[in-house]
């Protein structure tokens, strides 16, 4: 007899990462995306601000606002019974003071329907984790290359690949993501790290280390919808995979992506900095 799906929560992340099962995580912006990628059995949907670039057409993610995350995250909520809805922060609604991420992290909650919220930084963010956290919005962190200081860091570039504790310095990188779990995130996207680098803080931390180009020693991979569908114009990111080469529909592309994190299978060398 087939077992019923539950939702994923929160706890069972932590327990994913304990019992060695690899979690898996991918964009979504609408909720015909939500149902295919929750029918798929994707364990979480971000809805991230990516879609400022792959929805809207802008050169960055900095445009979003905080209307337009609530508006896509209550349509992916309706999509997605099973798959845990984290949406994200946008540029603008956290940076100013923890208690506007408090508000801003309330509106994604009760406008959106998330289970959780994202946003980026380490050290600098850690009481607006802590703030959040204690309102019991479950938070998670994304350190390494963070979209929304583009103009700080001339570009997406992947960080930590010399040492120093300046941002983007590989000792840096580990002290953001430690100062994410101790300020009580439950999770942290590695983005665009090297393979070594990714692989110590997952092994540091206790809260599950979510990868996009941080390499297959995650506790669990992101890929941006559009780039694994191949259907985002302009040159492939080294990290991505095109999950449609080869298949015969969208629903088996986002299987074949479900399968190959869970076996370990993807991320490959040729994907991994
Ligand atoms: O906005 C987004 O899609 C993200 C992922 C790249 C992790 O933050």
């Amino acid at each position: 007899m087939e077992q019923q799906r539950k939702k994923v929560t929160v706890p069972d992340l932590g327990r994913m990462k304990a019992a060695g099962e690899r979690i898996t995580m991918v964009t979504a912006y609408d909720c015909a995306f939500a149902r295919l990628l929750d029918e798929a059995g994707v364990d979480m949907l971000l809805v991230g601000d990516s879609l400022g670039m792959v929805v809207q057409g802008n050169d960055t993610t900095l445009p979003v606002t905080l209307d337009e995350m609530v508006y896509h995250t209550r349509l992916v909520s309706r999509g997605a019974p099973h798959a845990l809805v984290v949406g994200d922060l946008p540029f603008g609604s956290y940076q100013v003071s923890p208690t506007q991420g408090v508000e801003s992290a309330i509106r994604l909650v009760k406008e959106g329907g998330a289970q959780a919220v994202k946003l980026e930084g380490g050290l600098a963010m850690a009481d607006t984790i802590a703030r959040i956290a204690a309102v019991d919005i479950p938070v998670m962190g994304h350190v390494g290359l963070t979209p929304q200081s583009v103009h700080r860091m001339g570009g997406h570039r992947v960080q930590g690949r010399r040492h120093g504790h300046a941002p983007g310095g590989r000792e840096r990188v580990i002290e953001d993501a430690r100062a994410v779990e101790a300020a009580g995130a439950f999770a942290v996207v590695l983005e665009c790290i090297p393979l070594d680098l990714a692989g110590e803080i997952t092994a540091t931390l206790s809260i599950p280390t979510i990868g996009i180009g941080a390499g297959k020693d995650c506790s669990g991979q992101v890929l941006v919808l559009h780039d694994m569908l191949d259907i985002y114009p302009g040159r492939k990111a080294r990290f991505v995979r095109n999950f449609m080469a080869g298949a015969p529909s969208i629903a088996e592309a986002i299987r074949r992506y479900v399968e190959a994190v869970k076996a370990g299978a993807f991320p490959a060398p040729e994907h991994t900095f």
